[in-house]
């Protein structure tokens, strides 16, 4: 594979791509909780979806747990970029813990919503995966009114309490066009469905999936650095399959498999809102090591949003 994988190539790297602001923001709370209090701090589930970052932390201190009763009582505890359920922060407290919460504040935005129309009684259908962490958080706002969707099919035969009062929110990870789709047709069943005031899929997800349409046409593969649990990540996947480009999850430029790249002289590269981007340095070295490369990269406005950190840590 060796032999037939090297060669000239292409690389076109898709503009943005990698980590988004909440994600960032992520991160710099767990690196400060553990300059602030010291180590142990501990995490509720990966801080991101990412493997490095996780291990990366780790290494500096950090102890990642499923549950709040993992955590010996008085200790810190981070709660992870895609939030947690009421049930979870009320848990914390009663344990003593010292909450720093690195909940993206762009999911937070979709938790109010649901509380909103929770609170005049309005079934919430909630476009997005199940078995999400996000999801699972956003459910846990209230239990009795949100109904997850996750596909058309699910769209067409949900039944709410009363048709006249229903509301939709989003996961923020999804694919825009699937999740409009969805959308739709509960907006066709519904008239009265009441739609989020800004869109939920947030401006990360939306700007690296345009990202990968933009050089789509002009790859004959597109490597997505990113793990195999963020749901960001395998939307890019998709969204470059749709566009009839054969595309590829990579964790890491080691998994790199290079029998993919026989016959590929045009490789697109782009990594989810939660892959760092000196992995996707590592991997466009590996592709260089096979043989000379050029690089290029479309010009893009720069994502200027900054979240500002928690004031525990601030
Ligand atoms: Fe937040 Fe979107 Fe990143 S919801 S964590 S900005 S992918």
């Amino acid at each position: 594979a060796w032999a037939a994988a090297t060669g000239p190539r292409e690389v076109l790297l898709a503009n943005p791509r990698s980590f988004c602001a909440g994600v960032e923001r992520a991160i710099e709370v767990v690196d400060r909780a553990l300059e602030r209090f010291g180590a142990p701090v501990y995490v509720r589930r990966q801080i991101v979806h990412n493997t490095h970052v996780v291990h990366d932390l780790e290494r500096r201190g950090a102890i990642f747990v499923g549950e709040v009763d993992e955590v010996p009582p008085g200790s810190v505890l981070v709660f992870a970029a895609h939030g947690v359920s009421p049930a979870v922060r009320a848990e914390a407290e009663a344990r003593g813990l010292r909450v720093v919460d690195a909940t993206c504040p762009l999911v937070t935005k979709v938790h109010t919503e649901v509380r909103r129309h929770s609170s005049r009684e309005a079934t919430v259908f909630l476009i997005g995966h199940a078995d999400h962490e996000e999801v699972e958080g956003t459910v846990g706002e209230a239990p009795a009114d949100v109904v997850v969707v996750e596909d058309v099919a699910a769209a067409a035969r949900v039944v709410p309490r009363d048709a006249g009062n229903v509301a939709y929110a989003m996961q923020t990870t999804l694919a825009v066009d699937e999740a409009t789709e969805i959308a739709d047709v509960l907006r066709s069943r519904f008239p009265e469905l009441q739609a989020p005031k800004s869109d939920d899929i947030c401006y990360a997800t939306t700007n690296r999936q345009r990202a990968v349409r933009d050089i789509a046409a002009d790859c004959d593969l597109l490597l997505v650095v990113g793990s195999p649990n963020s749901s960001n990540s395998l939307r890019l996947v998709e969204v470059a399959q749709r566009e009839g480009v054969p595309a590829r999850l990579v964790d890491h430029a080691a998994d790199l498999d290079l029998h993919t790249l026989v016959g590929m002289r045009r490789i697109g590269v782009t990594a989810g809102a939660s892959a760092p981007p000196t992995l996707v340095d590592e991997l466009v070295g590996c592709l260089g090591g096979l043989g000379p490369l050029t690089v290029d990269e479309p010009s893009a406005d720069p994502e200027v949003l900054r979240f500002t950190l928690p004031k525990e840590v601030s």
